[in-house]
Formats: C-alpha cells, structure tokens, sequence
C-alpha cells in the first residue's frame, strides 16, 4: 500500500513540478518556434508513458500484493495483450520521431534569398567570416591556416580577398534576414548552439556542415558550444548580436576584409600584439592561474614578474626573460618556480602565439616590480603571524590541497590537524607537531599520512614563512587543543 502510495506521489510531484518550476526556455528569437513544437510532442508522448506506467506499477503492486495461500500464476505468452504493446508503442515512437524529421528537412533547405555566414571553431574560440560585395565565401584549404591566416582562406582566390572576418568571439547579424550558416572546424568537434535561435548543429573536422535561420528579435545571445572539445570546452563561448540594418552595416564596416588582414599581418603594432596576447590568455585560460593584478593564485602572477630574478625548485634561480618564458610555456615542468606545484599543461603555440603572450607579460613586467610586495611582506605591522601564514598558505597554492574546513583535499586538512596524533603509511604514529609539520613542508615523502598520495612538492620557505605556515595551521587546531595551549597556567 505504502509502495503503491509512493509511487502515485512520485507522479503527481513530477507534474506539478514541471508546470510550477521556474525554469523555462527562454522565448524564441528565430522563426524556428516548430523546434519548440516537436520537444513539445515529445515531452507530452514521454509523459503520458511515464504517467501511465508508474500508475501500472502502483495498481500491480497494491492488487498482486502478497496474500497468504496465493500463488502466483506463470503466464507465457499473451497474443493479445503483445499486440496492443507493439501498436502502442510504435505509434508513440513514430509520433515522436516524425515530426522531427519535418523540421530538420525545413532546417537544412536553405531560402534562396539567405546570405553566408561561415562559423569557424578551433579550440577553443570561435571566429566569423561574412562574403563581401560580391556576396560570395573564398575559397579556404586547412594547408593555408597559419598565424597571419587563421582562416586558412586562399590568398589567390579573388572572391575571398574581400571577404569581411571577424577574429573574435562575438558576431552581429541583422534582424529579419534569413541567413545561412556554414559550420567548420579547424581541429576536433565542436557544436554550434544559440539556444534562443533554437540552433544547433556539430562542426566536423575536414567537412562543411550548414543550417539557417531568420533572427527576429533584436539582443545579445550566447553562443555556446556543445561538443566536449578538451579542457577549455566550458569556455568556448560567444555572443551573438542582433540588430537592424543600419547598425550592422556599420559594424561590418568596420571590421577588416581578409585582404586588409593580409597587409597588416605583415607589420603587426604594439597595440595589435597586446590585443593578440590577452585574447589567447582568456581563450587558453592562462588567467585562471596566473593572475595580471599581484593577487596569489596557483602559478606565478605575471604583474611584475618579467625581468625579476626567480627562485627555482631546485635551488638555482633564473633572470625571467624572453627564452624562460617561451620555455615556460612550451615545457612548464622544465624550469618550475618554487613554491608552486607543477600542474601546469604543456601548450604548443607557434612563434607568434609565443610571441604575443611574451609581449604581454612584458608589459605587465619591471616597472611594477618594485611596488609589489612579496606575500610574506604583503601584511602590515599589525597583522599577527598567523595572518602572513595565511597568505602565504594562499599563496603558494598549499589550499589547492590543503583545505582548512576540515574536508577531505588531495592532502590532510589542516582544520584540527595541529597536536593530533596521524597514523603514517608504515603504520606507526606521530604526533602532528611543530617539528612534524616543519619536515612535511620541507620533505613531504618522508613521513606521510596514511590514505594520502605522495604527490606534494617539496617546499623551501625562509624561516620566517616557515614559521608563519605553522602559526596558522596552529591557529586552526581543535578547540581543546587550543584550550590547552590557550590555558598554560592548568
Ligand atoms: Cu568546442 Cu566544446
């Protein structure tokens, strides 16, 4: 009964939570309002099955229940009942499926008067070209791509000369004009979605695949893709903006035909590079750990970093330079500063990718270097040593692993650590003291926690910051711990 019961419930709260829940598509911005329609069958065809077999299940449950004396009867086949099954079940199939085939064959049959815009993906940013006067793409071969091509358009292809491209991740349309949009993919697959255009569709390496639509309503509409490409996936992001005519044209004035690109890539300015650096950092993702403000993350901030001398891993220190930081990023673990762990992934970038990124922490570089305190100086007299531990722990990246809450991390938390007594991998225990810590730090295989990898690097801090990591891994002792220390009189 209590079953039967349940399962009633789990229905009526699964409808009602599908009509009150606020979470609805946003309204459409396109003329394909039948993609609403056919999700819209389909929801109402998987509902009615899933409505009509749970109450099924209830009623079987609450009338086969068990009884005392009652044996259950062992029935075979059923003719009858099997032909119902297959009728209704195909019926429901083919009333999902059809409908979409409908709309997928109005999707891919392009109006005659729609205009070109090719989408080029590669990992893991997006780019956009429109044809120019003469209304017609160039040519493009992937044997062309290369840094001052990233189109890989062919320079002696007079259609694509004035070919309109937009090197970056937001594109304009304008309003009520069917367009036709061509999908490429320099590298893996990727997806093209807007989702208030309701469209969607993968872009395959080495092939063109195309759908259109007609914008209808005016705004500024992510562009996402819905591929898994690699590690920046999440990040492949855009934007797509509607407008009228007038604004558009204007807009795709001013961007640079693939001619005008070919000339100026010949002579790239200052400014040109700079744009050119910061727009890899946010594609790559560099600024999720390298900060361009002074602020502590997990590698090095890059804010007066190039010209400073670094201390390295092993001891030695290295002037950072052109050459170091080229290396840096081509072999992260090759010459790894101290005090971070080395997580960071190779990158293969060519000569002007290098480039531009070098220009870029150049520019972040020496002037700064004076006014940025190092992070064991960061705090003021009035801080405590706990304080500047703190920072330090923050830092030099211990809380990637380390955490102070108590859950569980990569290594032991330091909540309550302080005065505990651990039980080593070997089996034996210590007690988690100041000379205990102070080895962890400085040669963390030699003694380590029982259940914890030894993946942590080893760490170098002067004295002083030495003494500074303790402190504030003492301040997050257990309370009774503390009572004692707190109590020295008892
Ligand atoms: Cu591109 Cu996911």
């Amino acid at each position: 009964m209590a079953m039967a019961i349940i399962l009633v419930l789990i229905v009526i709260a699964s409808v009602l939570f599908h009509l009150l829940a606020p979470w609805h598509a946003a309204p459409a911005a396109s003329n394909w309002g039948s993609i609403d329609t056919t999700l819209f069958i389909t929801l109402i065809i998987s509902g009615i099955f899933f409505i009509a077999i749970t109450v099924f299940m209830a009623v079987a449950v609450m009338r086969f229940r068990h009884k005392e004396g009652a044996r259950a009867a062992y029935q075979p086949e059923n003719k009858k009942l099997e032909t119902w099954l297959i009728i209704v079940t195909s019926v429901g199939i083919a009333a999902m499926l059809a409908p979409g085939l409908v709309v997928y064959s109005d999707f891919v049959r392009v109006p005659n008067n729609a205009y070109e815009l090719e989408v080029v993906a590669q990992q893991w940013q997006w780019a956009f070209r429109f044809p120019g006067q003469d209304g017609k793409l160039g040519k493009s071969d992937i044997k062309f791509v290369d840094s001052t091509n990233p189109f890989g358009l062919d320079p002696k292809d007079p259609v694509g000369q004035d070919d309109v491209l937009v090197i970056n991740n937001e594109v304009r349309l304008p309003l009520d004009k069917p367009v036709k949009v061509l999908l490429r993919s320099k590298d893996v697959l990727h997806d093209f979605y807007v989702p208030q255009m309701r469209s969607k569709m993968d872009m395959v390496p080495g092939m063109v695949s195309y759908f259109w639509f007609t914008p209808t309503k005016t705004g500024k509409y992510e562009v996402l893709c819905a591929e898994y490409c690699g590690v920046g996936h999440y990040n492949m992001r855009g934007h797509m903006i509607v407008e009228e005519q007038d604004a558009f044209d204007q807009w795709l004035n001013s961007q640079p035909t693939f001619a005008q690109t070919l000339t100026t890539a010949a002579k790239p300015s200052r400014d040109s590079v700079l744009k050119k650096g910061r727009m890899l950092v946010e594609n790559l993702g560099c600024s999720a750990c390298h900060s361009q403000d002074g602020s502590a993350s997990l590698g090095p901030g890059w804010k007066g970093l190039y010209g400073r001398t670094e201390q390295l891993a092993d001891g030695t220190s290295v002037l950072v330079d052109e050459a170091y930081l080229k290396e840096s990023i081509l072999d992260p673990k090759a010459r790894l500063v101290q005090g971070y762990p080395p997580v960071m992934v190779t990158y293969t970038l060519n000569d002007d990718e290098l480039g531009a990124l070098v220009a870029l922490i150049k520019s972040l570089g020496a002037a700064q270097q004076d006014n940025e305190p190092s992070a064991s100086e960061a705090s003021g007299p009035g801080d405590d040593l706990a304080t500047q531990g703190q920072q330090l722990a923050q830092s030099l990246g211990c809380l990637a692993c380390h955490s102070v809450d108590g859950s569980k991390g990569v290594g032991p938390s330091w909540q309550g650590l302080y005065g505990e007594t651990v039980t080593l991998a070997d089996g034996s225990t210590i007690k988690a003291d100041e000379g205990y810590i102070k080895e962890s730090v400085l040669n963390p295989g030699a003694k380590i926690v029982k259940g914890y990898a030894a993946v942590m690097p080893a760490f170098t801090p002067s004295d002083k910051d030495l003494n500074a990591l303790i402190a504030f891994i003492k301040s997050k002792a257990n309370a009774d711990a503390d009572a004692s220390k707190a109590q020295p009189g008892k």
